[in-house]
């Protein structure tokens, strides 16, 4: 149903641990947004269970359509579009969610959109704020990625920068493990780092100052594993340590990427890292010395959901972008085809 708001998109996601759906208006209006995450179910193992994953997947998704259906007061048929999420992410969730999306674009005679979860991160800062025009320089900040990259409009990007080995999710997540704080990760050290020191342990700031665009964390994991090893310091002074560092990288690669940008409208941070405040409040400062407005969407919105894919949905119909029912899903999925491949191991980007 067409309201005088324009366009409902039902948005589905299921690329890692949450499964999520919800209800968005080309108004930005969020009709209803549901979400189940599965930090119990992984847990006893430190991390996420891909089958684990892809089970509970199969049996949330549907229930959550209907509660978020019934939450808007809508039928499947007056939905305008489903946007599922197609990739990137563990292959049998994304499968789940994306065919679950294309039988319901069947069964309601709406077209699908196949949804780029890293679009979905990309342009979830413009459903929080309506002000934020392309082009802007984004900093993408998740468990699987860590990519600065130019959003030069709906489908359009230009990699600057991504890790040469782990994402900075993963750099979190491991340090969680190797403190024994438990799964998620990154929450949990950063709650911990709260009450530490960051200047107390010395660790490396790998590639900071070089004219190598890129980030590179594995360094510092080995440096935090050594650290903690020596038992010479406390987790609080480690993880406040650790946060430091990544933070320092963090502005120095986003400072050059600024420099390297042609006038880009704002800074934008999106991903779940996007959701330490530490992070948040360092790169806010870096946008007031470079003279650019500052976008972070809100903690619910960073960390995977539903309301960022119905959100590209939105963007993407409105461009005229929709998809067959033979779009396949897809383990690996860059947003920008033509950035250069970068070697090293566990590169995810
Ligand atoms: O975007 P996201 O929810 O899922 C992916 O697409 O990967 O990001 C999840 C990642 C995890 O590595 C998690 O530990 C990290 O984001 N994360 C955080 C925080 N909240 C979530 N990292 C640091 N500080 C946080 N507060
Ligand atoms: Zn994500």
């Amino acid at each position: 149903m067409t309201f005088s708001h324009g366009p409902v998109i039902l948005g589905l996601e299921s690329s890692c641990d949450e499964t999520a759906a919800a209800l968005i208006c080309a108004d930005r209006r969020i009709l209803a947004h549901r979400l189940a995450t599965q930090d119990a179910a992984h847990r006893p193992y430190g991390g996420v269970v891909p089958e684990i994953a892809a089970r509970a997947h199969v049996d949330a998704l549907i229930p959550l359509v209907e509660a978020a259906l019934t939450e808007a007061g809508m039928t499947l048929r007056q939905v305008d579009a489903v946007a599922a999420t197609a990739g990137p992410g563990l292959i049998g969730g994304v499968m789940v969610g994306l065919v679950t999306g294309k039988a319901l674009a069947m069964a309601a005679g709406k077209p699908l959109i196949a949804v780029n979860h890293l679009e979905g991160h990309a342009l979830s800062p413009r459903l929080a704020d309506p002000a934020l025009e392309f082009p802007y320089l984004l900093l993408l900040v998740s468990g699987g990625h860590c990519q600065l990259l130019e959003v030069r409009g709906v489908g359009a990007y230009r990699r600057l920068a991504t890790t040469i080995d782990d994402a900075v999710g993963e750099a979190f997540d491991k340090t969680a493990k190797l403190l024994g704080l438990g799964h998620p990760g990154g929450p949990a050290v950063e709650r911990m780092a709260a009450s530490g020191n960051p200047r107390a342990v010395p660790l490396p700031r790998p590639l900071a100052g070089s004219a190598d665009p890129n980030f590179s964390f594995a360094g510092l994991k080995s440096a935090v594993l050594r650290a903690w090893q020596s038992g010479q310091w406390s987790a609080a002074d480690l993880t406040a340590s650790f946060q430091q560092a990544v933070i320092d990288c963090l502005v120095d690669r986003t400072r050059i990427a600024i420099e390297a940008m042609e006038s880009p409208s704002a800074l934008v941070v999106a991903g779940g890292v996007a959701s330490n405040q530490a992070i948040r409040a360092a790169l806010g400062g870096l946008a007031a010395q470079a003279g650019l407005p500052f976008v972070a969407p809100p903690l619910w919105l960073c960390t995977d959901n539903a309301a960022m894919i119905g959100w590209a949905g939105a963007e993407r119909l409105a461009a005229g972008l929709t998809d067959d029912l033979s779009f396949p899903a897809r383990p690996r999925w860059p947003l920008d085809p033509d950035a250069q491949k970068v070697r090293g191991a566990g590169v995810k980007a």
